[in-house]
């Protein structure tokens, strides 16, 4: 069988060649297709930088609009579909639902699901895209009861997100552009990230030749981790712990150094940045300005906390010496939960900001001429061979 190196957790295995996505953790770098995120974030949409991922370069303007126009008319859910949302507790987790809701879109669309036919490639591509924002506003609305509202083709993508999920039926919802806006960038902002949990997950799912609904419903189950998405969830409820037990950031500080009952540092820390996460840099100025406009009390007390954890962290020398600063989804939970989002609701949106990243690397793989099943080695550290023993002689 020849050599097999140990790599816990893939520290310094490459799994794959990849044109997408480059990072340099330790100078703070991340580029889609070459070009630096802030541009992407400051100046493109979620769309187009779903285009360019997938397709590895910009898009003229008639190829985005037609990409968008495709995607327009097929963010409808079938009618049979909407029973789905109602047969699991109302109370029960969103991830959990939109990860079995994603698997189940590959019965109604039979004729999307062979990876290697570009046709169909494109259109469980599209399809993915147009019904996965719709999937995740029905989840929020049945949590709570509201009904549900149908894709408005007259909105844009992020827009209408926003008003399938806060909007009522028969009101005309003007949805504050500057919201829209934000979520844009932070969705831009999630799109890629080279080879991370999730991401590896859809491409070892996928090296099976499994469709792209499986393979992308086993990446949002990858990323509802703590560790992983599930961090921007986790990060709301440790400053709503810190808040409500009045501990002081400091105290908290302190616990998390002396790895009091596990405690960690949520949205700090990263596997491959070893500098300030370029993202999360982008995503403190939007929480200043979205705060700024729809700021509760609430909200700003919390961004004062996270602020001051942030500092009290920087300056400490266990996070200094091991490299820790705040990571993407230090700041997002705030800027969300001012938007509207309930806490259940922040990691399907890292998902839905996630999702042009898994199809361009499930279809980057089909196409690699290097493309085997992924099957990791072992180390085997069990018993050497040993002798049945039938029951009445056991001790
Ligand atoms: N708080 C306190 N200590 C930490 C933290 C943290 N957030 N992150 C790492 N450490 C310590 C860790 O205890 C270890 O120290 P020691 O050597 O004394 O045991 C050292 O730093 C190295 O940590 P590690 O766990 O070996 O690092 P990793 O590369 O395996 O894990 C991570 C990366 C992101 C899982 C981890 O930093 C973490 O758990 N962070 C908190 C969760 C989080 O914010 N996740 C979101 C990541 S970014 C977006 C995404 O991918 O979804």
């Amino acid at each position: 069988t020849g050599m097999v190196t140990l790599d816990p957790g893939f520290t310094n295995t490459a799994s794959c060649t990849s044109d997408i996505t480059y990072i340099d953790g330790d100078a703070g770098i991340l580029r889609y297709r070459g070009y630096p995120i802030a541009e992407l974030a400051t100046s493109s949409s979620f769309l187009e930088v779903a285009y360019l991922l997938i397709n590895g370069e910009l898009p003229d303007s008639q190829t985005l609009e037609r990409f968008e126009r495709r995607i327009g008319r097929h963010r409808l859910l079938h009618e049979d579909f909407l029973s789905f949302f109602t047969s699991f507790p109302s109370s029960g987790h969103p991830m959990a639902i939109l990860q079995a809701g994603i698997a189940g879109l590959a019965t109604y669309y039979e004729d999307t699901l062979n990876p290697h036919d570009p046709y169909e490639r494109e259109l469980a591509t599209v399809l993915l895209l147009a019904k996965v924002p719709t999937m995740i506003s029905y989840i929020a609305r049945r949590a709570i009861g509201l009904p549900l509202l149908y894709p408005d083709p007259k909105r844009g993508y992020v827009e209408d997100f926003l008003n399938m999920t806060f909007g009522m039926p028969y009101q005309v919802h003007d949805i504050d552009p500057v919201v829209v806006r934000a979520l844009d960038m932070l969705l831009i902002l999630h799109a890629d990230h080279e080879q991370n949990c999730s991401t590896s997950t859809v491409r070892l799912v996928g090296s099976s030749d499994a469709n792209m609904y499986a393979s992308v419903a086993a990446g949002v189950g990858a990323l509802s981790g703590p560790l992983h998405g599930g961090a921007n969830e986790a990060v709301l409820r440790m400053l709503d712990t810190i808040q409500s037990e009045g501990l002081s950031t400091a105290e908290f500080v302190r616990k998390v150094k002396n790895k009091e009952d596990g405690v960690r540092l949520m949205g700090f820390g990263h596997r491959v940045y070893k500098n300030y996460d370029p993202r999360a840099a982008l995503v403190k100025a939007t929480a200043h300005d979205v705060l700024g406009r729809l700021g509760s009390d609430d909200g700003d007390r919390k961004l004062e906390i996270a602020m001051e954890l942030e500092e009290v962290a920087l300056s400490d020398d266990y996070f200094i010496s091991r490299k820790l600063y705040p990571n993407v989804d230090f700041y997002t939970g705030l800027i969300y939960q001012a938007m509207g989002f309930p806490t259940k609701m922040f990691t399907p949106l890292f998902a839905l900001g996630r999702l042009p990243g898994w199809i361009a690397q499930y279809r980057e793989m089909m196409d690699d001429p290097a493309k085997r099943i992924g099957r990791p080695r072992q180390v085997y550290t069990g018993e050497p061979e040993r002798h049945y023993v039938a029951m009445h002689r056991r001790e």
